[in-house]
């Protein structure tokens, strides 16, 4: 690992693309002082179809770029990434690489306002495939709140129609409602809809649309600020390796001109963009 040696750099946030971003503007709305470094893993998105070990890979790599840039806490704002990779990258790859660096998820952060939200302890999640497949929801669920039942369902295609901007679209609403109908069928007593894919709140508004108003869309910008903000009281040791300029760059494994294109419909700002360069330590 190439240059470790600062002692305060900004907070990394990562995700497979786009997503992370609907994070990251809540986080920057909370926490408007700190430095922050995004970066969205374009060319390699999306990871909600891909295997644990290319998912832990991918996010191992893009979290050690960021250590590299001087980031001491990185937030996995992705859901596949926090399922597949985070607890391998905490166990076992922050001990070797440097022991005073944290790497967060946002599952957990969720899974504890959920049961905050439900009144009848039924809720539904939608992720993507991997997601689901790795039961990170339903066992975090257990662990807390034993009495909430969930039921899952994966949607592939929504990642994608969202990455290539297909997301207003007749053919995009076809899979919405599928999966929608698909998750109400299995558990028609949710109260409580968990978007478990940090790029699905582009789409908030026409699944709003498409639900019965009774239910309550759980969305984790907000409820990942306030946990980091709660996490940052709590340690202050890593409060003060945070810098506090209010800064924020934006790299992508992609295209810069399409990353700050599309970045700025997630964002609703203009915003410029750099390339990450792998073989550069900044
Ligand atoms: N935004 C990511 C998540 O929260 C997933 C996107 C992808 O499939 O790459 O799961």
């Amino acid at each position: 690992m190439k240059n470790l040696t600062q002692t305060a750099g900004p907070i990394g946030i990562f995700d497979s693309g786009y997503g992370g971003l609907t994070i990251l503007s809540k986080i920057r709305e909370q926490l408007p002082d700190y430095d922050y470094i995004y970066l969205g893993d374009n060319a390699r998105a999306p990871y909600g179809t891909r295997s644990f070990d290319v998912v832990y890979k991918y996010t191992l790599e893009c979290v050690e770029r960021l250590f590299a840039m001087g980031c001491r806490l990185v937030i996995l704002a992705c859901n596949t990434a926090s399922a597949k990779a985070l607890r391998s990258i905490q166990q076992h790859d922050l001990p070797r690489i440097d022991p005073d660096r944290r790497v967060l998820g946002i599952i957990r952060p969720t899974v504890e306002a959920l049961g905050r939200k439900t009144r009848n302890r039924h809720v539904g999640l939608l992720a993507t495939p991997g997601t689901v497949q790795s039961q990170s929801y339903p066992l975090e669920i257990k662990k807390l709140y034993p009495d909430i039942q969930l039921s899952s369902e994966a949607c592939p295609m929504w990642v994608p129609l969202i990455e290539n901007n297909e997301y207003n679209n007749e053919g995009a609403d076809y899979f919405i409602r599928k999966n929608l109908r698909s998750l109400l069928a299995a558990d028609p007593r949710i109260d409580t809809l968990i978007l478990g894919c940090t790029h699905y709140p582009i789409l908030e508004a026409k699944i709003r649309r498409l639900l019965p108003a009774a239910i309550t869309l759980l969305t984790q910008g907000a409820i990942t600020a306030r946990s980091l903000e709660d996490y940052l009281r709590r340690h202050p040791e890593m409060d003060a390796r945070c810098t506090k300029q209010g800064s924020c760059r934006y790299l992508t494994t992609e295209s810069v001109e399409k990353f700050s294109q599309s970045a700025s419909v997630f964002l609703k700002e203009e915003i410029r963009a750099e390339q990450l360069d792998w073989d550069s330590p900044h």
